[in-house]
């Protein structure tokens, strides 16, 4: 879709729709919405007393969170339609709130079969959202909102959104509301971008394919890449991803993404580390058909981790960031890998393996140790990785977070509520170890109690996150457990039904806003 900001008032501008701004509890629209409503009004243009200040005092529209509302124009202005919609509360006003509501209008006038539309910076100035904000935040829910995934539909293709325009009708403050668009902008098409790598199903979307796509978007962007395949992932021993891939013809990639390494004062890198696994049957511990449908989607840490980059890369912080992303598929056949084998991970600890359906950990475990070789100020880790975090946040609610640094897990708070994506603290006990003992190696991978699935897996993550010694932690981590937020069943707000492409915004909040992270600031590993 095409984004541009220009300075107008919006009842002067020529559109397929104008997307205006009610809030509930306000009988008589002011600012631009009032505008649009006097142009809407009897010739003689009293003010508000126009076909909006009509359909509220009729009660047929409240403007309730993303209620929307279609009026006809009928030559009044250029526009052909106006799409009210609700923004709510104005006290209780936040820039998701914003997004939420303007997906759902942007999802509106695509099923109208409306090409350009045009709208505002929704809720500017309002319980202290700036411009900037507002624009960022209306342009992610207009992009986000629009998205479909199309790639394989035959007949005729759906109506398509192909023109955003923002208006800002104050000349001297277009250049602030062009900034948080273009931001959202990149955001947004960074965020579809990974829902489209989720879902895209897997017979087409693999450890290779994802790395070309990585090569292309690295070099569009100026990213550096690596892709290591099976010899060099050998070379480093990594037991965990190389036990993991044995069973599939689709042999592992491992993607390494690098930002702003090599600039001045970009001081130590944040380093982003997704579970890419392509498609999860589970292995010999075969997942029931119900429990596969969707496991496409098993890649969605590293598609978020891709979309971050892609982001960050194009956004420019001064910041240095790495992203790793190991990439399998969880398959049976003559060569797979089995419970009770032993695996010995790059770190070289062993792990006897208890369940083949535990793989995302196996994988993460590498890429973990691998990323001690940049001496990074922080790591996070994004990953599918259990059914049990469904079951404690209830699905599409929230993602859960494992920080054992308290100042680490604040800043991935303060990011996650700044972009607008649910994240929950959980514990990291080390007593969840002792479940995880094994008679003949170091660890299991899984402990077989499925109560406790959410914790031992965090708990295993953490063991490759730690110094040489065993004991202390090698850098500031934290992971994130998305598996509640891996596919939608519903259209709401700005979500389609479909994969989600959630952590990209976190991510990229994380990288792009030094107040959010004061941890990162205080030097390499554990200052
Ligand atoms: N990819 C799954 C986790 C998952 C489940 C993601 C449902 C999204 C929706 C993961 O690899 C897995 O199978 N985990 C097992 C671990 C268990 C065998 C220890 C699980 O959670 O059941
Ligand atoms: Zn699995
Ligand atoms: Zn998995």
């Amino acid at each position: 879709m095409k984004l541009s900001v220009i300075s107008r008032q919006i009842q002067a501008h020529p559109a397929d729709a104008l997307i205006v701004p009610v809030f509930s509890g306000e009988p008589v629209p002011s600012g631009a919405t009032g505008g649009v409503d006097t142009a809407l009004g009897s010739p003689d243009g009293v003010p508000g007393n126009g076909a909006i200040a009509r359909l509220i005092s009729l009660g047929d529209y409240s403007g309730k969170l993303s209620e929307v509302a279609v009026l006809y124009s009928f030559g009044l202005i250029p526009a052909a339609r106006v799409l009210l919609v609700g923004l709510g509360n104005p006290e209780a006003l936040t820039t998701e709130l914003i997004r939420q509501a303007m997906g759902a209008a942007a999802r509106k006038s695509q099923e109208l079969g409306c090409k350009r539309i045009a709208t505002l910076a929704l809720g500017a100035g309002r319980a202290g959202i700036s411009l900037r904000d507002a624009a960022q935040a209306t342009v992610e829910g207009a992009l986000l909102g629009a998205y479909q995934f199309e790639e394989h539909r035959t007949g005729k293709p759906k109506s398509a959104l192909e023109e955003l325009v923002l208006l800002e009708a104050n000349p001297a403050l277009l250049d602030e509301a062009a900034t948080g668009a273009r931001s959202g902008e990149v955001i947004a098409n960074a965020q579809n971008n990974a829902r489209t790598l989720m879902n895209r199903p897997p017979n087409v979307l693999n450890p290779a394919s994802f790395a070309a796509w990585c090569a292309d978007m690295a070099s569009e962007t100026g990213l550096a890449c690596t892709i290591m395949e099976q010899p060099q992932i050998e070379a480093l021993r990594m037991g965990g991803v190389l036990g993991v891939a044995r069973g599939s013809a689709n042999r592992p990639r491992f993607i390494v993404l690098e930002h702003g390494l090599q600039t001045v004062g970009a001081g130590a890198p944040l380093v982003l580390i997704g579970k890419g696994v392509t498609f999860d049957t589970g292995g010999y511990s075969i997942k029931t058909t119900d429990g596969m449908v969707g496991m496409k989607g098993d890649m969605g840490g590293a598609a978020a981790v891709a979309g971050a980059m892609q982001a960050i890369a194009t956004l420019n912080p001064t910041r240095a960031v790495v992203g790793l992303m190991p990439l399998v598929e969880n398959m049976i056949s003559q060569d797979s890998f089995r419970p009770n084998d032993v695996l010995a991970m790059m770190n070289g600890m062993t792990v006897e393996i208890t369940s083949t359906d535990a793989e995302g950990r196996l994988i993460l475990a590498d890429a973990l140790h691998f990323a001690k070789r940049y001496n990074p100020a922080g790591v996070v880790d994004i990953a599918t990785l259990t059914g049990t975090a469904n079951v404690a946040m209830g699905r599409n609610m929230a993602a859960t977070l494992h920080a054992p640094d308290d100042a680490w897990a604040a800043a991935l708070l303060a990011a996650s509520a700044r972009a607008g994506e649910r994240l929950w603290r959980m514990p990291l006990w080390a007593d969840y170890g002792e479940r995880m003992k094994s008679d003949t190696a170091d660890m299991k991978n899984g402990a077989g109690d499925a109560g406790a699935g959410l914790g031992v897996s965090a708990w295993f993550l953490q063991q490759f996150t730690l110094a040489e010694n065993r004991s202390d932690p090698a850098y500031r981590w934290a992971h994130l457990d998305i598996a509640p937020m891996m596919a939608a069943k519903s259209t709401s707000g700005y979500q389609p039904a479909g994969s989600m492409g959630f952590g990209v915004r976190t991510m990229v909040a994380l990288a792009l806003e030094p107040a959010l992270t004061p941890a990162l600031s205080q030097g390499r590993g554990l200052g």
